[in-house]
C-alpha cells in the first residue's frame, strides 16, 4: 500500500498500545500491510526483544513477518506514551484483561491505565480504538475519561473494534478477518477505521458498523457461543458415557446438519486458554451487575461441564490403572491449552497432569512448545524430552493436547517402550481400532 489513499489523504499512522499476543500480532500485520506502526509497551524487555526481531511467544508465521516488518522500516517499538501520542492518528489499545484474583470479574485496570497514560499526551485530533475484551460499559467510561484527560479534549474520540484472533492462526485471522466490527460514535470515527483497515476491506472482509456498546458485547457473545457449543457436545459425552453411546459418532452425525455445523463441536477435554474460560465468567459476572444475570446463567453450567471433563479424564486414567493412582507412572502428552501454541493459561492438559500428581501418580509431561512455560508453573512435575522418552515405562499414557506429532505416533512404537499398553485419548485424536489392534486398552471420554 502506498501512503496515500484514493482521495489523496495520507494513510493514518497507527500505534498499538500493549504488545502481548494481540498487540504484537496486530502491530506486525499492520506494518506488513503497509502502515507506519509504533508498538508501545511498559515492559522494556518485551520492547527490546520485539525491536531485535524476536517474538516473545509461539505463533506460527509471526517471527518471519516481524523480520519483514522491521526491515521495511515501517515498524518501530517504544516505551514512551508521549512519542506514541505525537506519532499516531489511530491508537489501538491492546492490553490484557485477565480474570481478577478471587473473583470472576475481568480486571480492566490495564485498559484504564494505558488509555489514561496515552490520553494525557494527546494534543491533536486522534482516534483511540479499544481492542481488548472488556465488560460491556467499559467504553462509555473510557470515552468520558479521555475527553477530560486529553489536552485535545473533545477532539479525541473513542471507538471499539473487538479482535477475534485465535492463537495458532493469529496472522491469518488478523490479515483476513472473518468480519470487522466498528463500534463508533460518529461518521468520522467510522471513516478513520475504514482507512486503518483499508487492505482488509478491499480483499472482502465484511464490516459491521454499530455503536460502541454493541461492539463490546459482540466479542463476549461470540466467545460465549463458542464455549457453549463445546460444552454442549461435552454434555452429550456425559450422556453417552451413561448409556454406552459414542459421542464421536454423535458429533459427526450432528455436523452434517448445516444449521449446526461441525466446528467447535469436537468433544473431549474441553476448552482452556486465556480467552474462553475467563470471558464467560466475566460476562456472567457483568450480567449480574447489570441485573440480567439470569439471561446468561447457563454460562455457569457451560463452565461446570467444562471443568467436569477434566475430572472425568483423571477418573479414566485411574480406572485404567486399576482404581488407585498411588505410584502409578503416567505419561502426559501435551501441556498447552491447544496444539500449535505454547500458551498454558487455564490449560486443561496441565490441570489434569497436576491433579494426577496430587492424587499420587508419578507424572511425566511432554509438549512440543509449552515445556518451558509448564516447568515454570508446575516445577513439581517431571518433564520428558520427547513423546517416546516420556512414555518409557509408563503404566498409563494420557493424550491431553492434540499436537499432530502425537496423532502420528505408531501404536507399536509406543507399545515397545511402555510398561503397560493403556491409553486415555483426552482429545479423540487417535484411531481406537488401530490402537486396540496393537494390543492397547484404549479409553476416550464419551466413547465405549
Ligand atoms: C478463542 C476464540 O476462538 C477467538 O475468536 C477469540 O478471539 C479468543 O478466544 P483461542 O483461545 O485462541 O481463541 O482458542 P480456540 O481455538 O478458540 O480454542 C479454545 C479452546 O477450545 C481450546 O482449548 C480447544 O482445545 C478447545 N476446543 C475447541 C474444543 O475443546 N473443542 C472444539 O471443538 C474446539
Amino acid at each position: 500500500m502506498d501512503n496515500e489513499n484514493t482521495t489523496g489523504e495520507r494513510a493514518p499512522r497507527l500505534t498499538v498500545i500493549g504488545t502481548g499476543y494481540l498487540g504484537a500480532t496486530h502491530a506486525v500485520c499492520m506494518a506488513v500491510q503497509g502502515y507506519e506502526v509504533l508498538g508501545v509497551d511498559v515492559d522494556q524487555s518485551k520492547i527490546d526483544r520485539l525491536a531485535s526481531g524476536e517474538v516473545p511467544f509461539f505463533e506460527p508465521g509471526l517471527p518471519e513477518l516481524l523480520t519483514k516488518a522491521l526491515e521495511s522500516g515501517r515498524l518501530r517499538f517504544t516505551t514512551s506514551f508521549a512519542e506514541a501520542a505525537e506519532f499516531g492518528d489511530v491508537h489501538f489499545i491492546c492490553v490484557g484483561t485477565p480474570q481478577m484474583k478471587g473473583s470472576h470479574a475481568a480486571d480492566v485496570s490495564y485498559v484504564h491505565s494505558a488509555t489514561r497514560e496515552l490520553a494525557g499526551h494527546l494534543r491533536r485530533r486522534a482516534l483511540v480504538v479499544g481492542k481488548s475484551t472488556v465488560p460491556v460499559g467499559t467504553a462509555a467510561e473510557l470515552a468520558d475519561m479521555i475527553v477530560t484527560t486529553a489536552p485535545a479534549g473533545a477532539e479525541i474520540e473513542l471507538a471499539w473494534n473487538p479482535e477475534f484472533l485465535r492463537e495458532g492462526f493469529a496472522v491469518d485471522d488478523t490479515m483476513k478477518p472473518d468480519r470487522l466490527v466498528f463500534g463508533v460514535a460518529s461518521p468520522w470515527a467510522e471513516e478513520r477505521l475504514r482507512a486503518a483497515f483499508a487492505p482488509m476491506i478491499a480483499q472482502g472482509s465484511p464490516v459491521v458498523v454499530t455503536d460502541r456498546t454493541t461492539a463490546e458485547l459482540v466479542k463476549v457473545a461470540a466467545n460465549s457461543f463458542l464455549a457453549t457449543k463445546i460444552s454442549y457436545i461435552n454434555a452429550m459425552a456425559e450422556v453417552c458415557e451413561a448409556t454406552g453411546a459414542d459421542v464421536h459418532d454423535l458429533a459427526s452425525a450432528l455436523s452434517y446438519d448445516s444449521r449446526i455445523g461441525g466446528k467447535f463441536l469436537k468433544p473431549g477435554l474441553g476448552f482452556g486458554g486465556g480467552c474462553l474460560p475467563k470471558d464467560i465468567r466475566a460476562f456472567a459476572h457483568r450480567a449480574g451487575e447489570l441485573g440480567v444475570g439470569q439471561a446468561v446463567a447457563f454460562l455457569r453450567e457451560v463452565d461446570a461441564i467444562n471443568q467436569r471433563r477434566r475430572a472425568r479424564t483423571v477418573d479414566l486414567v485411574r480406572e485404567l490403572a486399576g482404581g488407585d493412582l498411588t505410584g502409578v507412572r503416567v505419561a502426559a502428552l501435551g501441556a498447552a491449552f491447544k496444539p500449535n501454541s505454547d500458551d498454558i493459561r487455564d490449560a486443561p492438559a496441565l490441570d489434569v497432569a497436576s491433579t494426577l500428581h496430587k492424587s499420587g501418580a508419578k507424572v511425566c509431561v511432554f509438549d512440543p512448545a509449552a515445556l518451558e512455560n509448564a516447568r515454570r508453573l508446575h516445577p513439581e512435575l517431571e518433564y520428558g524430552e520427547n513423546a517416546l522418552e516420556t512414555a518409557r515405562d509408563a503404566d498409563v499414557v494420557v493424550l491431553l493436547t492434540e499436537w499432530s506429532e502425537f496423532r502420528e505416533i505408531a501404536p507399536e512404537a509406543m507399545g515397545a517402550v511402555v510398561a503397560h499398553r493403556r491409553i486415555v485419548d483426552g482429545r479423540h485424536a487417535l484411531d481406537p481400532q488401530e490402537w486396540r489392534a496393537a494390543g492397547w486398552e484404549y479409553r476416550a471420554l464419551g466413547r465405549p
